[in-house]
């Protein structure tokens, strides 16, 4: 795993085709908390090979602050993974902190990538195991061996849910992924959302939904992406800078919030330490352990989006 980025934000996660230079010189100025350059389905067939070397050269030369940096490559079923992760982490250097592996359908397809990197790291003179693993669910097969692929290596850092792809696989008849369906009556991948957290969470992963393809409407981003942020979801991808910003919003506590989960802390804290009793009253609700572990993530959550505790509280 990369050390680095394994517990860095992931609010938002701004794709970006590695064949446009227009669109990687832009990247590094959008607001996002993680961005990945991709080789995969938004880069036609015929620009593959070329695209590489401008992933590369975007990794190298381009400003990228202290954010996730990340390259998509093509899946195990193509010609081109092998290809992908050797030029790329070959010739990216240090700074990049992961690949991503798209439409994972066993635990065996990330071993092959946690392998095939091992031996690139250590011919390209970097740290062992220096580069993280997101690993995409985004097929029948995978979500069904979605246990055994979170568990498969510690590089990884992140499980993604893929609707597009996913709605592809299922046959669902939809001609947008990753949005409302307004025939259904409910959430049509609430258990999908859920199936994927629980794998993530109990190998400790950060879990990461994918993109909204009604890229101009924000407010329904906004509405829609509320479904992930009160499950628990870490982030979401974005496909625009308009649509980053939205994201860092949601998956961020409010300041009530992470103001309220301090006093929590504090109370628990005093009532354990001080007084000896495992529940105590705050306010009208009683509080004991499980309360701790519950403010304890929005206080994490918080740190990690820049939050202080106001002084007030
Ligand atoms: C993302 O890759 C998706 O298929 O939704
Ligand atoms: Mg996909």
């Amino acid at each position: 795993m990369s050390a680095r980025s394994r517990d860095l934000p992931r609010r938002s996660c701004l794709s970006t085709p590695a064949s446009s230079e227009r669109f990687l010189a832009k990247a590094p100025t959008v607001s996002a908390d993680m961005t990945f350059l991709d080789l995969e389905d938004s880069v036609a067939p015929l620009e593959k090979v070329a695209a590489r070397a401008k992933a590369v050269d975007a990794v190298k030369n381009l400003s990228w602050d202290d954010r996730v940096l990340c390259v998509r490559v093509n899946a195990w079923d193509t010609k081109w993974t092998y290809g992908d992760v050797i030029e790329v982490v070959s010739g990216a250097g240090e700074r990049l902190d992961e690949i991503m592996l798209p439409k994972v359908q066993t635990a065996a397809e990330v071993v092959a990538l946690d392998l095939l990197l091992t031996q690139v790291e250590e011919n390209a003179g970097l740290t062992v195991g220096h580069i993280g693993i997101e690993a995409q669910i985004e097929t029948t097969r995978g979500l069904i061996n979605v246990d055994d692929i979170c568990a498969a290596s510690p590089r990884l850092e992140t499980i993604i849910f893929g609707p597009a792809d996913f709605a592809a696989s299922m046959e669902m008849p939809v001609l947008t992924g990753g949005v409302q369906i307004p025939e259904y009556p409910g959430d049509h991948f609430n258990y999908v959302f859920s199936r994927i957290l629980m794998a993530g969470r109990a190998n400790g992963l950060q879990v990461i939904d994918g993109p909204f393809l009604l890229v101009r409407e924000l407010d329904k981003l906004r509405d829609f992406a509320q479904r992930t942020r009160i499950l628990g979801y870490d982030g979401k991808w974005a496909l625009t800078p308009d649509q980053a910003q939205v994201l860092n919003e949601v998956y961020s506590p409010t300041q009530e919030q992470f103001d309220r989960a301090h006093d929590i802390l504090d109370a628990y804290r005093q009532a354990t330490e001080e007084e000896r009793r495992g529940a105590v009253m705050f306010g009208d609700e009683m509080i004991d352990e499980a309360s701790r572990k519950m403010a304890t993530k929005f206080v994490t959550r918080g740190l990690r989006a820049g939050l202080t505790r106001s002084q007030t509280s």
